[in-house]
């Protein structure tokens, strides 16, 4: 399978191209558009999100709600583009109404001043536009789509928000419960830690503050042996983390006990092993996370995922005009407090993406009829 994804924040629209996919897959595209007022929900969200009211088009590789076997391109018109398109055009633009929009003073945090640097450039627009978490939209369209294949295997994917700006939820929960996180204001399950969090992120949005935050994303029904130990571009922990740490924001990625293995012995870390005549073989704890060697083995896959406070506080950061080099303000555009609500439906989205991709590199197929048989053959 194979992913690519287009789009300037106040383009015209954001693309995805999803090769790979067999025929006969049914698409849900209310599901996808659920999944995309998710990823724009949650306390603490800046004023964008209600300009655009994010609902997908495909525009090809489906037909009669099925896949054909083809390309599937996924497209999301900005409806912000209206308020741009005279800066924003692929056609010649109005001088002066780029130059309004034109962003000097690059914001700390962001892909400013290092992007005009590398790519030559005098407006950090030309940088910021891509870099902006817009950008994952149309992947939170694409996750929906990996999701609804393995689903027809019985893979499901969860989570929920486990800490924000340091107040944790630090409550154990069953896969079944992570389905409740949804349903909430910021994504949390213990309701006293979401009401502490939205108390924070109050304060700090008087203050001119921001907050990041931890999620957790959590993977049932997997079978054992997806990935492989044989080359490390296989690792399934590997390309999970990659695909997890080019979220806009996200600056750790943990698996099972993660860090805190460095602090304990041998005992109180490895899974050890038993067997059962219904279950087969099983790890009696779940320290690894449900991955060993670089790839699953059978248990539940348990990844954390770190962002960090959103960049543009309205209470300015200090920093550089790039023309004129004079010490100012940095910029600040429309800008979240919080997000972590919607890093936890972008994260379950890219795993989705990266499970989606190794499924299909093992088991191949043409049909979802030929994914399925072969994935029910499976030990
Ligand atoms: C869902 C989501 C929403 C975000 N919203 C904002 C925002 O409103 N303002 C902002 O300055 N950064 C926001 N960010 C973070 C920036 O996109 C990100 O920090 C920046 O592009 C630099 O990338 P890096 O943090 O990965 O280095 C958001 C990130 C995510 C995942």
């Amino acid at each position: 399978m194979k992913l690519t994804t287009a789009g300037e924040s106040h383009g015209k629209a954001l693309v995805a191209i999803v090769e790979g996919l067999p025929a006969h897959l049914h698409i849900d595209v209310e599901k996808i558009n659920v999944a995309l007022g998710l990823r724009q929900s949650g306390f603490g969200r800046g004023g964008r999100q209600k300009i655009e009211r994010d609902q997908v088009e495909i525009l090809t590789g489906v037909r009669n709600e099925e896949t054909l076997g083809s390309p599937v391109t996924l497209c999301i018109y900005n409806k912000d583009f209206a308020n741009w398109e005279s800066c924003m055009s692929a056609l010649a633009c109005d001088e002066e109404k780029m130059q309004a929009k034109r962003l000097t003073k690059v914001r700390p945090g962001h892909a400013d001043l290092t992007g005009v640097i590398k790519f030559e450039q005098t407006d950090a627009r030309n940088i910021l536009e891509r870099a902006s978490a817009r950008e994952t939209a149309i992947r939170v369209a694409a996750g929906e789509v990996y999701r609804q294949y393995l689903l027809s295997l019985g893979v499901e994917i969860g989570g929920y928000v486990k800490e924000v700006c340091g107040v944790k939820d630090g409550g154990m929960y069953a896969f079944n419960d992570l389905a409740r996180a949804k349903t909430t204001e910021l994504g949390m399950l213990d309701s006293e830690a979401e009401t502490k969090a939205k108390e924070r992120i109050a304060q700090l949005k008087k203050e001119g503050d921001t907050a990041g935050g931890v999620v957790e994303i959590r993977v049932k029904g997997l079978k054992s042996g997806f990935g492989s130990m044989m080359t490390y571009a296989e690792k399934l922990d590997a390309r999970l983390a990659q695909g997890l740490m080019s979220i806009q924001a996200v600056k750790g990625v943990e698996i099972g006990d993660g860090f805190a293995v460095g602090g304990v012995s041998g005992k109180c870390v490895h899974d050890e092993i038993a067997y059962d005549n219904e279950k087969g073989f099983y790890r009696t704890t779940n320290r690894a996370g449900g991955i060993e060697g670089g790839m699953s083995n059978g248990e539940e896959i348990v990844l954390r995922v770190a962002m960090k406070p959103i960049p543009t506080l309205m209470k300015g950061l200090q920093t550089v005009e790039y023309i004129t080099k004079e010490k100012t303000v940095a910029a600040s555009e429309r800008s979240d407090v919080c997000a972590i609500f919607a890093l936890e439906i972008i994260a379950e989205a890219v795993v989705a993406q990266v499970l989606a991709d190794v499924v299909a590199e093992r088991l191949g197929g043409d049909t979802m009829a030929q994914v399925a048989e072969r994935y029910r053959l499976l030990p």
